[in-house]
């Protein structure tokens, strides 16, 4: 056995829930939903954590507006605390150069993270996923075993093509799915949604394009201010978060 997954358990089992937001495209809103997630449930007093898991790139970062803080080393690491949330990225080991991973370096490169990273006790563990079904979604499957998938598509045909293909594998593979967000609406078409209904999966609901969201991008207090926050807040509560 992989002698890191005994220590991976030993470092998740204070953790309550642990929530993948996933899609099977790039480019459809999991940073921003991920981000606006931990920073909502942060809001509502839950000990979040927030681990971007995006090797190819990372965004959270960006979104909260990460400046100087670092992790601490002490046994492991642990990550520093950004508007509330207990914050984890590639990032701190890449930084900003593009980092041209191969296959098997990235699953060692997760594993690597998850067994290096002391989050201690946590209600929320929310984690920023790469685009696709590669091997990052299946490590996350196999080293954290509790995880539940929030998945994001938008609503291009190509896109829900690709989610389609996600929500397939989870359901092969039994892992609970909360549901399915389609961001960036601009009409009122329902085909995402049945679409969603016929892969046998949750549709929560709409987060419309929102124009202005970009200048809210590294100022948190404003992102959750914003329409497209008010549009996920209403899709969260329908999950209970
Ligand atoms: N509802 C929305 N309205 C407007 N812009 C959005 C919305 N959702 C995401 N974006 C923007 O789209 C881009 C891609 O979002 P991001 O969260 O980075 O996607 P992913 O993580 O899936 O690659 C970002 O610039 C983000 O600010
Ligand atoms: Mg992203």
């Amino acid at each position: 056995m992989e002698p890191r997954t005994s220590v991976i358990e030993k470092r998740l089992k204070d953790i309550n829930r642990i929530i993948a937001v996933a899609s099977g495209k790039g480019g459809v809103g999991k940073s921003l939903v991920a981000s606006s997630l931990a920073l909502h449930l942060a809001q509502k007093s839950y000990r979040v954590g927030l681990l971007d898991l995006d090797l190819y790139g990372p965004s959270s970062h960006i979104i909260l507006g990460v400046k100087d803080e670092f992790p601490i080393e002490e046994k492991g690491i642990i990550p520093p605390k950004i508007h509330g949330i207990s914050f984890m990225s590639i990032v701190y080991f890449t930084g900003e150069k593009p980092s041209p991973f191969r296959g098997v370096d990235i699953s060692n490169i997760i594993l690597e993270l998850l067994a290096i990273t002391q989050w201690g006790s946590l209600d929320f563990l929310i984690i920023d996923m790469p685009p696709g079904i590669g091997n990052e979604t299946l490590d996350v499957i196999r080293y954290m075993k509790t995880s539940e998938f929030l998945v994001v598509t938008t609503p291009s045909k190509v896109a829900m093509g690709a989610v389609g293909k996600l929500l397939m594998i989870l359901l092969e593979l039994k892992k609970p799915v909360l549901g399915v967000i389609e961001n960036m609406t601009m009409t009122d078409s329902s085909f995402i949604k049945k679409e969603v209904h016929r892969l046998q999966a949750r549709y929560l609901g709409k987060i419309h394009f929102d124009e202005h969201l970009e200048e809210s991008i590294g100022k948190p207090d404003r992102l959750l201010k914003t329409l497209a926050m008010k549009d996920l807040s209403r899709i969260l509560q329908k999950i209970k978060l």
